[in-house]
């Protein structure tokens, strides 16, 4: 059995006093929750979210880290900075890192190494665009960006990983990817794993869905064969709307 997650991603939202007011908001809201709750929240919030949220059954992360252990870096954070600070994971490879900040599959690779390093779960992001998915590119993308970014990661730290899959066309579009195509997906991109890790390793990873998952979708996304959690954006920013989330995220 694949661990479940609902992880929660609020980009550039919220101050730590917000992160700390919806974390007590959340906590009753959560209680008889079995599965794993992620919130990836600002820098600036990881250390008050964590130390508010020790002790419950929220895990707090980031949302992006430097593929370096430390230097001359300008505005940069790097993992261990994030693991002292209270952060448990780390989202990597986000569509819109890649799209607005110029990540590369080979930058996101040195973070993927050097998070695990850090002793910091990584949760990868990956995902094509429309263009890509209108000119059957998709399956090439996906094998492209899963590959290079996994290379070279030992086997042995494959249970560490978590796959995000976020088709870019679908993240705060309103557009879900309907389930099927959530589904094939996830098994493709399990597919690829496979080949780097191993059947058994491959099936031993968690692969969540991404983008416009709301209270009403994701029952439906959760039915999915290969589908083992959800990742969401603008719909966790309500804390009640999120709670209600987390409660379908379940199989
Ligand atoms: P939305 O849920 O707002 O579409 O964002 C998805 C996302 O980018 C999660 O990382």
């Amino acid at each position: 059995m694949r661990k479940i997650y609902c992880i929660a991603n609020w980009k550039m939202y919220k101050t730590a006093r917000e992160a700390t007011d919806y974390i007590e908001h959340l906590l009753p809201l959560i209680e008889d929750f079995k599965e794993n709750i992620y919130l990836s929240v600002p820098y600036t919030s990881i250390a008050a979210a964590s130390s508010f949220a020790k002790k419950t059954k929220i895990v707090i992360g980031a949302q992006n880290m430097n593929d370096a252990k430390e230097g001359a870096f300008t505005g940069e954070i790097a993992g261990l900075m994030l693991k002292e600070a209270g952060a448990y994971f780390v989202i990597i490879g986000h569509s819109e890192r890649r799209s607005l900040f110029g990540e590369t599959d080979e930058f996101i690779h040195k973070k993927v190494i050097r998070a695990l390093q850090d002793d910091i779960q990584p949760i990868l992001c990956v995902g094509e665009t429309l263009e890509e998915r209108n000119s059957g590119t998709m399956k090439k993308v996906l094998q492209r960006q899963i590959s290079i970014a996994l290379s070279n990661v030992p086997k042995s730290s494959s249970d560490k990983l978590i796959l995000a899959y976020e088709p870019v066309w679908s993240i705060g579009t309103g557009k879900t990817a309907t389930p099927k195509i959530i589904d094939e997906a996830h098994a493709f991109c399990r597919e690829v794993i496979s080949e780097l890790f191993g059947k058994k390793g491959a099936n031993g990873i968690s692969i969540v869905y991404g983008g416009s998952v709301k209270v009403e979708n994701v029952s439906e996304i959760m039915k999915g064969e290969n589908v083992d959690g959800v990742l969401v954006g603008g719909a966790s920013l309500d804390v009640r709307e999120f709670a209600k989330i987390v409660h379908k995220c379940k199989k």
